[in-house]
């Protein structure tokens, strides 16, 4: 039998330079991942939280890595052995209605920002979202993070929706900008 990781590894594993990867997350990465989440959150001003929150979708995502039923993919950059950033692509349950709405998290460590490893991982999340019956994609992103919606505007995401959400580490609230992509249909 065809596990489903052995279906996505030859897409999702290239070298993107001599030193940095994209592969699929395996669970011995879980405590890298959380780690790195946390670092990312501790810098309180990307993410909607300050550390890393276990969620079921979180732990599915860190104990599988991909799984195609439930549109479920957890990409990792690693470079030497450091895991430097993810990309994340799941249901939105934002929209419950759509199963076919995925949306997209992503983040990488400071020092890897800005060489356009973001645009690669987006690239992989994109390229799949249709093998997951995917129609639409999202994300939510804070509306002062300009790198953020640079990278996803470049990708033809529009603004669909804006809401003020309340951020409990920084105890005010703040505006989150929707952003969707409509995808082509696989035949
Ligand atoms: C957002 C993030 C994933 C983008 O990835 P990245 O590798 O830094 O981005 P890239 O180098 O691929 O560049 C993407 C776009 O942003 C633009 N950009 C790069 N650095 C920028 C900066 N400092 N300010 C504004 N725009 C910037 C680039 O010009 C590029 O657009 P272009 O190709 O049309 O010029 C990454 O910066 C990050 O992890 N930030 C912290 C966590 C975060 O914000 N996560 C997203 C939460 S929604």
């Amino acid at each position: 039998m065809i596990r489903l990781i052995d279906r996505i590894e030859p897409y999702v594993k290239r070298q993107y330079t001599t030193s940095i990867a994209i592969r699929l997350a395996q669970p011995d990465d879980r405590e890298r991942i959380i780690r790195l989440i946390d670092t990312v959150a501790g810098e309180r001003r990307y993410l909607q939280t300050d550390h890393f929150h276990s969620t079921s979708i979180w732990e599915q995502a860190l104990r599988e890595g991909a799984n195609i039923r439930d549109g479920l993919l957890l990409l990792l950059t690693e470079t030497r052995g450091r895991a430097v950033g993810y990309a994340r692509l799941t249901t939105d349950w934002d929209h419950p209605q759509k199963r076919f709405a995925g949306n997209i998290g992503i983040a990488l460590l400071s020092p890897y920002r800005s060489q356009g490893i973001g645009t690669a991982l987006l690239h992989e999340l994109i390229e799949f979202a249709p093998r997951f019956g995917f129609q639409t994609l999202t994300a939510h992103i804070l509306a002062t993070n300009t790198r953020s919606l640079c990278l996803f505007r470049r990708f033809d995401f529009a603004p669909a929706s804006t809401r003020n959400i309340y951020l409990a580490f920084a105890g005010c609230e703040t505006q989150e900008i929707t952003v969707e992509l409509a995808l082509p249909q696989e035949k």
